[in-house]
């Protein structure tokens, strides 16, 4: 089975990349111990802070956070990091030829029932003229990420990862340590009749939303003409691996609750992420008025709606936009 530095290098990455992105991967492992071992390490549960989001921090996400800091500032690769779990960006190597944006542990509310949680990380060139603490090198759009992937802490732990020439699969093999490719070039089936969103916002969508998911609902007997099926992992890696496996539509549609808060996924490390390995993976990725890794930045944290994955299902929510 081939090994990711193959892949990667028959891929074309520059050797500084792929180096960058084994030392990210080493963390990661790192990772996937600590979670593996649950209650045994003690690590479960919540801290007593919240980060900058508001969002209570669970103790994995902190460690999780520290472990990817520590090894990326250290590599001489980095020249700064943005986190969800950090309210600035962390300056790292002011000679360091990259930027790297991550969720340390997306989806961590699922640690406390030992279920999916994963990393999310995309890497970008960093400007020579950036100094190393200034966010503004992070406010590019989507389009510059040079790579990008998710590490799946499930029953396997699972790479999906892309640098531009595909979406493609890799397992860690725990016996050596190595993550190996278990499919390469990953096709996202084109149609579906599987969707994810988290219903119980329903209330808060735009109309266009409303009468979209209405019509899914309405199945055989409604405007298009068949079941749909319904799936919610609560942690947007799991619903990202899903839909790469089998095809499906994942949404975390705009919600008018807050207009300081257009969706509740984050452009840097969750949103522009996932829609690298979609579109790779031959699936679409907008927020409904527009592509997402077109979004100019305005902020590291900032948040914008999301609905990705298997092309004639987005482009059929699409036209329900299109029509408002
Ligand atoms: O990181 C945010 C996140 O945990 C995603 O992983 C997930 O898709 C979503 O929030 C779950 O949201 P909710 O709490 O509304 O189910
Ligand atoms: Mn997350």
């Amino acid at each position: 089975m081939k090994r990711l530095n193959s892949q990667l290098q028959e891929d074309g990455a520059p050797l500084e990349l792929i180096l960058l992105i084994r030392t990210l991967l080493a963390g990661c492992k790192e990772i996937a111990f600590r979670v593996s071992q649950g209650a045994l390490a003690g690590v479960l549960g919540s801290t007593l802070s919240e980060n900058v989001q508001g969002e209570t921090q669970k103790k994995l996400d902190v460690i999780s956070n520290q472990i990817l800091k520590d090894i990326l500032s250290e590599s001489g690769y980095v020249k700064a990091i943005s986190s969800e779990e950090e309210d600035d960006v962390v300056p790292c190597n002011p000679d360091g030829n990259y930027l790297v944006s991550f969720d340390p542990l997306d989806g961590s509310s699922n640690t406390d029932i030992n279920s999916l949680i994963g990393t999310i990380f995309s890497i970008a060139h960093a400007p020579q003229w950036m100094k190393p603490d200034d966010p503004s090198a992070f406010l590019q759009p989507g389009t510059q990420m040079v790579a990008a992937g998710y590490v799946l802490y499930g029953p396997s732990t699972m790479l999906a990862m892309t640098t531009g020439k595909g979406t493609h699969l890799y397992t860690l093999d725990k016996t050596h340590g190595g993550f190996l490719l278990t499919k390469a070039n990953v096709h996202v089936p084109e149609q579906t009749s599987e969707f994810a969103i988290n219903a119980s916002n329903q209330r808060h969508w735009e109309p266009e939303m409303q009468s979209y998911i209405g019509d899914l609902l309405a199945g055989k007997d409604g405007p298009r003409g068949k079941d749909y099926n319904m799936r919610w992992v609560a942690a947007m890696v799991g619903d990202i691996h899903r839909v790469l496996c089998r095809g499906g539509i994942f949404m975390y549609p705009y919600d008018k609750r807050d207009p300081g808060k257009p969706g509740k996924l984050r452009l840097l490390y969750e949103a522009n992420p996932m829609a690298f390995l979609m579109e790779q993976a031959g699936g679409l990725a907008n927020t409904g008025t527009g592509r997402i890794m077109e979004v100019m930045p305005t902020e590291i944290h900032q948040r914008v709606p999301v609905l990705l994955g298997s092309k004639e299902e987005v482009e059929a929510c699409l036209g329900y936009h299109n029509q408002a």
